[in-house]
């Protein structure tokens, strides 16, 4: 890879050429398309108070807004992110475009990637946001983007029905707008997240629903309005926390966190563990209370919760017991073996559910290939199909070769 020694370099353009160079070595970029559009938009002029370096790092973001509690509410997003999502819609000459949450500079990606046939809607929830990328698409040049000050829960049903809708804030379910405001060849691109996890996933239309091309993992501020997540989460003790989005799973923090102080219960699955998101993925979408278990360093370090549990693990509830996944350095499966770690008066159980899908994962799943992802809108089958999560306007389910 080009190392690029940025201290004697502070010109622009010559940061913008070594970026996109290097988005082409990291997969960012794939396409000569997208390759034209990250060299001719000025990028620094969307992030006019950030160090000329940050606006033009490959993987880090630019702050622009934050709520009450200092945390994210508004960024421009990482140029390797929005290369992946950019190269996942495939947008073509004369396309209309939507874009879900603005900040200017991908509004213009878009619209040097559309042409001067094509057209480019931007929504923002936020007036200081809609305002800040109306100045900064008029500075570089890019008059000709629509700028919307609206919850794009609703779309932008203005200018529908869209070539593509490309969504930039982590969405907890697919609207119905979303859906309808797409032409019948039209794709709809959304860091989609399930069971705590966000990917962002491109999906074409499938009969009255969405079947995914791709996804990849993304990480992205969260929707706000109409469409913001559902989500509950318990605190079980400082630096412990388990979350969950499905109604049906008892979240009993007192009970759980007594549970821990049980012995643990150490089960090994004699499976091979490797591709953590892949396995992820099927575990939350086949253990049948899903949850996940979040633990801060110090806890880890203290040995009261495996170190899987750091960026947080899919967990097995149950209203006084507790199971997650773990793993061993293990020659005999190829580096490491999976196991369960399990707490509370059904741990037992707990432990013998979670193995043996780990040991189904290993024998059916393992390294065939991505899943395919689908989105049914309406009304959810009652009992919920397994390996499906119930959102609220429709059910998302995953599944493999
Ligand atoms: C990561 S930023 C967008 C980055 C931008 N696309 C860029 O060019 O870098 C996410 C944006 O989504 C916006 N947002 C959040 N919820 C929204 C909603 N319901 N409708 C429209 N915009 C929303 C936020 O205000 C924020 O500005």
């Amino acid at each position: 890879m080009t190392a690029i020694d940025h201290s004697s370099v502070r010109d622009p353009n010559v940061l913008r050429a070594d970026m996109v160079r290097a988005l082409r070595e990291q997969d960012g970029i794939k396409s000569e398309p997208v390759a034209a559009a990250f060299a001719a938009v000025p990028r620094h002029r969307f992030a006019p108070d950030a160090p000329l370096e940050l606006a033009y790092d490959l993987h880090r973001t630019v702050p622009v807004k934050k709520d009450e509690h200092g945390l994210d509410i508004s960024v421009m997003s990482a140029a390797h992110l929005q290369a992946v999502m950019l190269e996942q819609a495939g947008v073509e000459p004369g396309m209309k475009v939507l874009e879900i949450g603005s900040g200017g500079v991908n509004a213009a990606y878009l619209q040097e990637l559309v042409g001067p046939e094509g057209e480019v809607t931007t929504v923002d929830i936020d007036g200081d946001i809609i305002d800040r990328a109306r100045q900064c698409l008029d500075d570089a040049g890019y008059t000709k983007v629509k700028t919307v000050l609206a919850d794009g829960e609703t779309g932008v049903p203005d200018g529908a029905p869209y070539d593509r809708v490309i969504v930039t804030a982590a969405a907890w379910d697919i609207p119905p707008s979303w859906i309808s405001g797409l032409t019948k060849t039209g794709r709809l691109v959304v860091p989609l997240t399930v069971c705590g996890t966000t990917r962002s996933i491109a999906f074409d239309r499938d009969r009255d629903g969405l079947i995914s091309r791709s996804y990849s993992l993304a990480h992205f501020v969260p929707m706000q309005g109409e469409g913001a997540a559902e989500e509950r989460k318990v605190m079980l003790r400082e630096g412990v926390a388990v979350q969950t989005d499905d109604v049906r799973v008892p979240l009993n923090a007192q009970a759980l966190n007594h549970a821990l102080d049980t012995p643990r219960l150490e089960r090994w699955s004699g499976a091979a563990y490797d591709l953590p998101d892949e396995l992820e993925l099927f575990l939350t979408l086949s253990l049948p209370s899903p949850a996940r278990l979040h633990a801060a360093k110090d806890v880890v370090g203290r040995g009261l919760v495996e170190a899987s549990a750091l960026y947080g693990v899919p967990a097995l509830v149950r209203e006084d017991s507790i199971a997650y996944r773990t793993r061993r350095a293990n020659d005999d499966t190829g580096g490491f073996e999976s196991g369960v770690i399990a707490h509370g008066p059904q741990a037992e159980d707990l432990a013998d559910q979670y193995a043996d899908l780990l040991r189904r994962w290993a024998k059916d799943h393992r390294r065939r290939g991505a899943a395919t992802f689908r989105y049914l809108p309406g009304p959810a089958p009652s009992p919920l199909p397994q390996g499906a999560v119930l959102k609220r306007h429709g059910i998302v389910t995953a599944s493999w070769n």
